[in-house]
């Protein structure tokens, strides 16, 4: 019996979790296996419900889980620059809480029709950004005046190396290369970052062949050479912007899952898109992103590999017979989140 805690959060949070769940669901009757479900609050809703962004019964409950299933948080409600507490608080929160240092954001093109770029077909790449540190940690105040303001992007030797270290598994098993991204021609702290991962590729993976980029002409590599690359390994702030680069290869922020992982379970699964305010509640956003992070949680937590290539294979199905939603359908027709959802637990039923 696995046990899964769902956070859906905020805007499409709600509507694309529910798909997951059926996806999930679906898995457990083919698979003969029992999964059960417990929704906790987290982001916007749970400031509604409780002024805490990140209650502390959340933070139990997924301690106490198998797997967390995350939908999206925040929206214009809570963007009050001068609010007390955000939603994307208790996101970095329960990041931190559990430990999940990393998080496994794969791109891969299987439908190349669907990428605005010309030539995006055979793309596989796995970024591995680093998440509970960098300047979303850092130390960071507002002058009394409010005047200037200040973030610090901060990193340790440790925590540079047991993310490099994870990367260069990952390339292991895979074709073998790691790409470690920063800024270190002007960052003293990406200086640190590239110093402690020449180190630690040339102890521990002399095997992987590795290069070092600069951010900035990473940017450019994606889209000019996106085949290139295997296995990226970056910062947190340098992560989160290029892989929201990175989902036009595929296509669309919808397709894009992640997980995210540390030295201990639970893991946590989300989509690589946020909330989507603009299309809540119209049932119009694409489950893809949510439901193939459920099929990373049942990879990565719950070790059910074939069941988690069931729910890869499914999505694979639904999208090779045409079904597509408003994000990747150009001018053809739409199908709805809960038709997408639908099609894909059918599939996974067959
Ligand atoms: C992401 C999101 C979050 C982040 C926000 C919502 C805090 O953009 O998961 O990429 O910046 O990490
Ligand atoms: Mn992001």
């Amino acid at each position: 019996m696995s046990h899964f805690v769902l956070l859906p959060g905020d805007g499409i949070g709600p509507e694309v979790v529910a798909e997951a769940r059926k996806a999930l669901e679906a898995v457990a009757a083919r698979f003969g296996l029992s999964f059960t479900f417990e929704e906790q609050l987290i982001g916007g809703a749970a400031i509604d419900a409780t002024g805490d962004p990140l209650p502390m019964s959340t933070v139990e409950a997924c301690r106490a889980s198998d797997a967390v299933i995350l939908g999206a948080v925040g929206g214009p409600k809570w963007d009050d620059p001068l609010a007390k507490t955000r939603p994307e608080t208790g996101l970095l929160g329960i990041r931190a809480q559990l430990g999940l240092y990393a998080n496994l954001r794969p791109i891969q093109v299987h439908f190349p029709s669907a990428s605005p770029l010309r030539d995006a077909a055979g793309v596989d790449i796995l970024f591995v950004r680093e998440l509970t540190g960098g300047i979303y940690f850092g130390p960071s105040s507002v002058s009394d005046d409010g005047l200037v303001a200040r973030n610090e992007m901060v990193y340790s030797v440790p925590e540079i190396e047991r993310v490099v270290r994870m990367a260069g598994e990952a390339a292991r098993v895979r074709r073998g290369k790691l790409t470690s991204v920063d800024k270190a021609n002007v960052l003293e702290v990406s200086r640190l970052w590239r110093r402690t991962a020449d180190r630690v590729m040339a102890e521990e993976f002399p095997d992987v062949d590795f290069e070092v980029v600069l951010v900035d002409s990473m940017a450019m590599h994606l889209l000019s050479r996106p085949r290139d690359f295997d296995v990226v390994v970056t910062g947190n702030l340098f992560g989160d912007i290029l892989t929201d680069e990175a989902s036009m290869l595929p296509g669309s922020l919808g397709l894009l899952p992640s997980a995210s992982v540390g030295d201990d379970p639970p893991g946590l699964y989300e989509p690589v898109h946020g909330s989507a305010p603009d299309i809540a509640g119209e049932d119009l956003a694409n489950p893809l992103a949510t439901i193939l992070a459920a099929a990373m949680a049942l990879r990565y937590s719950l070790d059910l590999p074939e069941a988690a290539a069931a729910v890869d294979q499914a999505v694979d199905d639904v999208l090779a017979a045409g079904l597509r939603t408003a994000d990747i359908s150009g001018s053809g027709p739409a199908a709805s989140t809960s038709e997408m959802g639908n099609a894909v637990a059918r599939a996974i039923a067959m």
